[in-house]
């Protein structure tokens, strides 16, 4: 993946840790480098290995990190370095969902090597939606819980997230039944 990513696992331990417990969450992870360049790409193995050793070393579930790092994605990387492109992304949280499976293109104009997820909305209401996530990855179901709870976020708006398709299950993709209250803007 893009360094940009491992970078952003970074700045969300020393925002909520320290120096000390990066360094030790890299060392346990075997990750050698000072620092990671947003434009370079690095085995997925390596951000992988990050999200296990940030696990053991904070005593938390994969998952809770993973979550805790969708939120992140949303509410502070994207936002600051991204946010034209978030804004252009939607103005609700159910207009931002039905834009997401066009919102990779467009970051594929600044990284031209993305290997980016599939979305797909189905079952529209005015009030719920469904999302359907393809990914050439495994196990970051969490990570997406986490980017719509951050883009619920973002759009002050109380959000239900329900699994009811699961890769780990034997499903082909993740599938998620997302409810907002009324009168949120489609
Ligand atoms: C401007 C904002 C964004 C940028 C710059 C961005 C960029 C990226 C990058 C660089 C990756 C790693 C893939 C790679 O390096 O090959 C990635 C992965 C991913 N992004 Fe985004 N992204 C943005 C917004 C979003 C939003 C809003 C969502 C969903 C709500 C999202 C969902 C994901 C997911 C689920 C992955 C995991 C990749 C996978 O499943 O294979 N991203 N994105």
């Amino acid at each position: 993946m893009y360094g940009m990513v491992n970078r952003a696992v970074e700045e969300m331990v020393l925002r909520h840790y320290d120096a000390a417990t990066w360094e030790k969450i890299k060392a346990q992870a075997g990750v050698e480098e000072d620092a990671f360049i947003s434009n370079d790409a690095y085995p997925d193995a390596m951000t992988y290995q990050l999200v296990t050793a940030a696990s053991d070393c904070l005593d938390l579930p994969a998952e809770q990190i993973l979550e805790a790092f969708g939120e992140h994605w949303i509410l502070v990387t994207a936002q600051e370095g991204y946010g034209a492109m978030m804004d252009a992304g939607g103005r609700s949280l159910p207009e931002f969902l039905r834009n997401l499976p066009g919102f990779h293109a467009r970051v594929s104009l600044i990284y031209p090597n993305l290997k980016p997820p599939r979305f797909q909305v189905s079952d529209l209401t005015g009030t719920s939606l469904h999302l359907h996530y393809f990914s050439h990855r495994p196990g970051l179901q969490p990570f997406v819980v986490g980017l719509i709870r951050g883009l619920a976020i973002r759009f002050a708006t109380d959000v239900s997230i329900d699994v009811v398709a699961s890769r780990e299950q034997g499903a082909d993709h993740d599938e998620f039944l997302v409810t907002w209250p009324a009168a949120e803007r489609l």
